[in-house]
């Protein structure tokens, strides 16, 4: 129930951080893995690194035609290729909202679409989204970057409720604070880092920020046979954050 051998996997994001996480996870188990990413360099051999951005539909429907050709089909589809932002609408502009809907949300769309036809042929569908628990609180400086994740758990039950008639599962995954590059950029972002970064640690009911391989664990549940009854939800790994 918890093995992938098989099966086919693309992981959007893929090259660095929770992405790489997922795909060195699910490939552990047995998938034949796709890393679409911008950046596939530190993806290790194993994967298939695929250059893909998410914003650009050519490329997106290049990157799924190669996980076809090279894979013969496509099982489970992760979406996780996100960026971050920091501030208050007064500080965000309009093209720095743009462009983080247009990963967060719009790419999500995009490869999704282009899945979709793979998916459909497969027996075992499943979309995973990664949103964030930045959805559900109201965490300081982030409107522009809560908002795409507020989009994505939206997203996820809508396309749930889409394409359930066709077998195809899709759930997201919510994570807490997760230290990884992603979190190391936006923290040099402050003043003093060290004391953001303290702080992020302090705000998990845990002490600690969330591991990319704890989020990785949650991904591969969802895209199980284990959670073969489990669609349009959201899973919480947020060291206790939303809820204690
Ligand atoms: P990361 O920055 O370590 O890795 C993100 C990967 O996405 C990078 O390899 C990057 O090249 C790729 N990427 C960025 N833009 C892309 C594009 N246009 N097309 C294709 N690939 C692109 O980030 P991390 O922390 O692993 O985050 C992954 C996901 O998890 C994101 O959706 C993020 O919003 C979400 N998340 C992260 C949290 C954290 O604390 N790190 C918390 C909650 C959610």
């Amino acid at each position: 129930m918890n093995d992938f051998t098989g099966l086919v996997a693309a992981v959007t994001g893929g090259g660095a951080g929770i992405g790489l996480a997922t795909a060195e996870l699910l490939s552990e188990r047995g998938a034949r893995v796709a890393v679409l990413d911008l950046d596939t360099t530190s993806a290790p051999d194993y994967l298939a690194g695929i250059t893909c951005d998410v914003t650009d539909r050519a490329s997106v429907g290049r990157a799924v035609q190669d996980v076809a050709s090279a894979f013969g089909g496509l099982d489970v589809l992760v979406n996780n290729a996100g960026i971050s932002a920091v501030g208050t609408v007064e500080e965000n502009g309009d093209e720095e909202w743009a462009r983080v809907l247009d990963v967060n949300v719009t790419g999500m769309a995009r490869v999704s679409a282009a899945a979709l036809p793979l998916l459909r042929a497969s027996a075992h569908a499943v979309i995973v989204n990664v949103a964030s628990i930045a959805a559900l609180n109201g965490l300081p400086q982030r409107a522009l970057y809560s908002a795409s994740k507020g989009a994505v758990l939206a997203l996820t039950y809508a396309m749930a409720t889409d394409h359930v008639g066709e077998g195809i599962r899709v759930n997201c995954v919510s994570p807490g604070t997760v230290h990884t590059g992603f979190v190391d950029r936006m923290l040099q972002k402050f003043p003093v880092p060290e004391q953001e970064k303290a702080a992020l640690d302090a705000r998990q009911a845990t002490g600690r920020m969330v591991a990319p391989s704890e989020v990785a664990a949650a991904v591969a549940y969802l895209a199980s046979p284990l959670s073969g009854s489990t669609t349009g939800t959201a899973l919480d790994v947020d060291g206790g954050v939303t809820h204690l």
